[in-house]
């Protein structure tokens, strides 16, 4: 039966399915999560509300709203993938890994959705394989062709797959990594696919796990880009209405815990029997139940209560808090627990395209990392959670010196 609470929670369509998504968390008013500022710039700032929902009908998870695909990807994009010496080493082994086992044909053809510096597609390359980037950013895709990656500058969906499917024939592999899950429009990415993949091809993607989103309360893994956050169930209904299956899921460890999922055209390749563990796991969890995700949202609004008691205390003590790491996440974290410069002074960030701008609606200013062990804080609040292993590696003389790292997943914790 439906209770009268679950009656008035605003509603949606899904993007996946065309069913009804019903809202269980709202973020509020939230700014474009990688749209950092120069100080003429803060009156003109986008805002949109960050809400989120479950499909009744299919179990996709996803925005209450979407944001127009030219705002958040454009010339100035200021992400680059190959930040991380991480995930560099994740994407050079993926790459080898695709190339073995799906690449032993005469004149293999791998296509990367959303390829950014090229920091899978380098390995196909040095391996002579023939390949394709799209990537729209235009400063990334430049640093792609930097490396002589071939990068078509142009979103992929339909159309454009339809035009290399003519040009160039039917592609072996089609990967994308943290990229599908920020594109609304599904249904012209999977008819692309359709149009673009050979008979025996896999469309291979991995992006941020909602079973993992919901066991640490990562709630940061929603912001503007990150429409979707997919189950191992929602990505198999959503396989089966175009034509494909879901034959693989693989858990990874990156980004704070991601699946890399495989489809084949359907009844092509037999599912490996990982598909429907994942799947038990997730519905013996409760993943795509309305009462799982209540409970999570509660715990959100835990983890807010105690950051800003944390944050506040420490400003009262007179301690010099800073942050590390001007991740998209980061945004959501910020807006949502009002973290501004006179909580946090400033961000150190690694990314020249971030450095002397300010952060995303509460205005931040960002600097260089090689800043940070020059001028040690008292707290530093780790925005790049899922690199920590990297980040504290790096900064060790920060805690050997007495400093002490605040996190917030999966709980608000200081660790000195
Ligand atoms: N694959 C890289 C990685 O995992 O680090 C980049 C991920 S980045 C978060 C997402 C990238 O997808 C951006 O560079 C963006 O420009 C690109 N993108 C967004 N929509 C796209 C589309 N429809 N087709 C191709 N690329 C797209
Ligand atoms: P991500 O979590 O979306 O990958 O973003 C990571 C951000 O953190 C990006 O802006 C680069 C920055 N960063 C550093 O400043 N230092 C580091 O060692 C690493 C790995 C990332
Ligand atoms: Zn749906």
């Amino acid at each position: 039966m439906i209770s009268p609470a679950d009656r008035a929670r605003p509603r949606a369509t899904c993007r996946a399915c065309g069913g009804t998504v019903v809202q269980f968390l709202d973020l509020g008013r939230q700014p474009l999560s990688d749209r950092f500022l120069t100080e003429p710039e803060i009156p003109q700032e986008y805002f949109f509300q960050l809400a989120v929902g479950l499909c009744e009908t299919c179990t996709m998870v996803q925005l209450m709203q979407e944001v127009p695909r030219e705002r958040m990807f454009h010339e100035d994009y200021p992400y680059y993938s190959s930040g991380s010496a991480v995930m560099q080493k994740h994407f050079a082994d993926t790459a080898r890994q695709l190339l073995e086992t799906e690449a032993g044909g005469p004149d293999p053809f791998v296509v990367e959705i959303g390829c950014n510096d090229g920091v899978m597609l380098r390995t196909v390359h040095e391996a002579g394989v023939r390949h394709l980037g799209f990537e729209p950013s235009g400063k990334v895709a430049e640093a792609a062709r930097a490396k002589g990656l071939r990068v078509r500058g142009d979103f992929f969906e339909e159309s454009t797959a339809r035009e290399v499917r003519a040009s160039d024939g039917p592609a072996d592999v089609i990967f994308a990594a943290n990229t599908i899950c920020h594109i609304p429009y599904l249904d012209s990415i999977l008819r692309g696919v359709d149009a673009l993949l050979g008979p025996d091809g896999v469309f291979v993607f991995e992006d941020p796990y909602l079973g993992d989103i919901l066991a640490k309360t990562s709630f940061d893994q929603i912001y503007d880009e990150h429409f979707f956050l997919f189950s191992a169930r929602s990505v198999q209904a959503l396989a089966a209405s175009f034509g494909f299956e879901l034959v693989d899921v693989d858990r990874l460890a990156v980004h704070g815990g991601e699946v890399r999922y495989t489809l084949a055209r359907a009844g092509a390749r037999r599912p490996a029997g990982r598909v429907a563990a994942l799947i038990a796991e997730e519905d013996a969890g409760g993943v795509a139940t309305l009462a799982r995700l209540d409970q999570f949202a509660a715990q959100v609004g835990r983890i807010r209560d105690d950051l800003r008691a944390l944050l506040e205390r420490l400003a009262a003590e007179g301690k010099r808090v800073v942050a590390y790491g001007a991740t998209a996440k980061s945004a959501t974290v910020a807006n949502f627990c009002g973290i501004g410069p006179d909580l946090v002074s400033r961000v150190y960030d690694t990314t020249p395209a971030k450095q002397g701008r300010l952060t995303p609606g509460t205005h931040i200013p960002v600097h260089a990392a090689d800043e940070f062990p020059t001028d040690p804080p008292d707290y530093a609040l780790l925005f790049a959670w899922n690199h920590a292993d990297e980040i504290m590696a790096k900064e060790q003389a920060f805690r050997q010196a007495g400093g002490a790292w605040i996190l917030y997943v999966p709980h608000v914790h200081v660790r000195d």
